[in-house]
């Protein structure tokens, strides 16, 4: 196992990432942690973060210094070596200018992050501060032409700094450097994989609920479909799902589910309609913020009823993420602003006084699709576009009624035919219609119409933090365009959101 220490940098999680795609084990914690958690983890290495920070500045973080006494191998980039240069007795210059962007690499040593590399390759800087002189025993081991003291090394501590970020893709040999830092100085062993993962997990679930009930709420997304069948594989009937139709869903959402995940699993799957609750309570509604709220609570109200009778369960299963974790304890306490309340399957009361099971806490969106392959889960289902919480209700601007949903849902329907039909629906973060509340005047068929806008939304995205809006075909969006105001009643106009992330976000609403 590797552990990278978050300093507060944008790619900590890219850093875990490109140790995990080695079959490694990597797991991010915060600066504040002991050292004596650091030994009982025992990692075979550790990486220092890059982070926003400079390192004179009185609250920049740190972490306990005798880590450079526990004879591991420790990989710093930029503020992470920084903060090993100070405080190994050497020095940082403050920085009067960033570098930002791309430099080319002089390797002026050998040093085994370089091994069978050519001098003079492309790497991405992103600092202010500089090393201006090397702790004892540290050699410069590569420079740039700004930056004398590029790459350093003390061989015999196993101690290596980067200026430069390898994680990043811009950074010629970048995963290559990685690469050698795992097997050639810390001697790591590729035995992370999803097979490894699934039967580990099975046997921790089955461990821990033994033969007590779990419950868990269904959305019809990969997480929690992948994290179900996970917990139906350890305990198998003793889970009981819930899954709320809220009348908020696309067309065939709930066909779909039912198709392919209960196909060839024995699951236990309670459907609940609450269509009728949902679009009472919705009525008149138009302020996002009020949609979001309405559905966050009636949706805990109809669990919390759903699961009270089921007699004796213990734990409640969550489809919960490595991102989701991570973020919350970050160098910088997590999210800064809340930008949107997101409601999702997850957001359930304390009083209901069950225990967490959340068997894909320690996984990244891609290695969950991983794991669902993994455990035959249909594909399908498997590379499932995200779909919020409050469903359909935020991409309908302005009142939500049983007719503008319907119209809603077909045009999306038509939409994500043709995008899978162009075969960029796993390209696609996410790919939807919203409804918009103008109508517009058109003319079909000699007459005058006076009728709805479809917005066509599709983004590209790693984690959606940002995204950027996806440059579709022309004869793409003319096809989506002219079938949905073709097959859509109700419709006369569509048109194609070109905004990015910041400063849109990926909903409307
Ligand atoms: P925004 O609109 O904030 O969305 O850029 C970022 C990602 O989150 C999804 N999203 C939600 N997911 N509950 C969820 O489970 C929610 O309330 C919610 N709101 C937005 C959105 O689809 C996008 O992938």
């Amino acid at each position: 196992m590797i552990i990278v220490i978050d300093f507060g940098s944008q790619f900590n999680q890219l850093i875990a990432r490109r140790v995990r795609e080695n079959n490694v084990y990597c797991q991010v914690e915060p600066s504040d942690i002991s050292v004596a958690r650091i030994k009982e983890l025992n990692p075979q290495g550790i990486i220092l973060s890059g982070g926003p920070s400079s390192i004179y500045e009185q609250d920049s973080p740190k972490i306990d210094k005798s880590i450079f006494d526990l004879e591991i191998p420790i990989l710093g980039i930029c503020y992470g070596m920084h903060f090993m240069v100070h405080t190994l007795g050497g020095k940082i210059k403050k920085a009067t200018k960033r570098e930002y962007g791309f430099a080319s690499l002089d390797i002026k040593e050998p040093a085994p992050l370089f091994k069978d590399m050519e001098t003079g390759f492309q790497c991405w800087m992103s600092h202010g501060d500089s090393a201006i002189k090397l702790p004892k025993n540290f050699v410069i081991t590569a420079s740039t032409q700004n930056t004398a003291i590029a790459a350093i090394a003390n061989h015999e501590k196993n101690f290596y700094g980067l200026q430069f970020h390898p994680e990043v893709e811009h950074s010629k040999n970048g995963t290559l450097m990685i690469r050698h830092f795992l097997f050639d100085v810390c001697k790591c062993r590729e035995n992370w994989n999803m097979k490894s993962f699934c039967d580990g997990a099975i046997s921790q679930i089955k461990e821990a609920v033994g033969d007590k009930k779990v419950i868990m709420g269904l959305s019809g997304g990969v997480d929690s479909s992948v994290a179900a069948t996970l917990i139906h594989k350890a305990i198998g009937k003793n889970l009981f799902c819930i899954f709320v139709d809220n009348g908020l869903l696309r067309k065939g959402e709930k066909e779909g589910l039912e198709k392919n995940l209960t196909a060839g699993l024995d699951l236990n799957i309670k459907f609940v309609n609450a269509k009728e609750k949902f679009l009472t309570a919705l009525e008149g509604v138009t302020d996002p913020e009020k949609k979001r709220k309405i559905i966050g609570n009636l949706f805990i109200d109809v669990f919390d009823a759903q699961a009270n009778k089921i007699d004796g369960a213990e734990f409640l299963g969550q489809g919960t993420l490595y991102p989701d974790i991570i973020e919350s304890k970050s160098a910088f306490g997590g999210p800064t602003s809340i930008i949107k309340s997101h409601h999702n399957v997850g957001g359930l009361p304390e009083k209901m006084k069950l225990k967490l099971i959340e068997p894909l806490q320690l996984l990244f969106k891609d290695e969950v699709r991983k794991l669902g392959s993994e455990l035959g889960i249909n594909e399908d289902l498997v590379w499932r576009q995200p779909f919020p919480g409050p469903g359909l209700a935020i991409r309908i601007m302005g009142e939500i009624t049983a007719s503008r949903l319907e119209i809603l849902r077909e045009a999306d329907a038509i939409l994500l035919e043709e995008i899978k039909e162009a075969g960029l629906y796993r390209k696609l973060w996410q790919s939807f219609a919203v409804l918009l509340p103008i109508k517009s005047v058109g003319v079909m068929g000699d007459k005058r119409t006076f009728a709805n806008c479809i917005a066509i939304r599709a983004v590209t995205s790693n984690d959606a933090m940002t995204a950027d809006w996806a440059k579709l075909p022309h004869d793409l969006l003319g096809k989506i365009s002219n079938r949905i105001i073709n097959e859509v009643e109700n419709i006369n106009r569509v048109v194609f959101d070109i905004t990015s992330k910041p400063p849109g976000t990926i909903e409307w609403e």
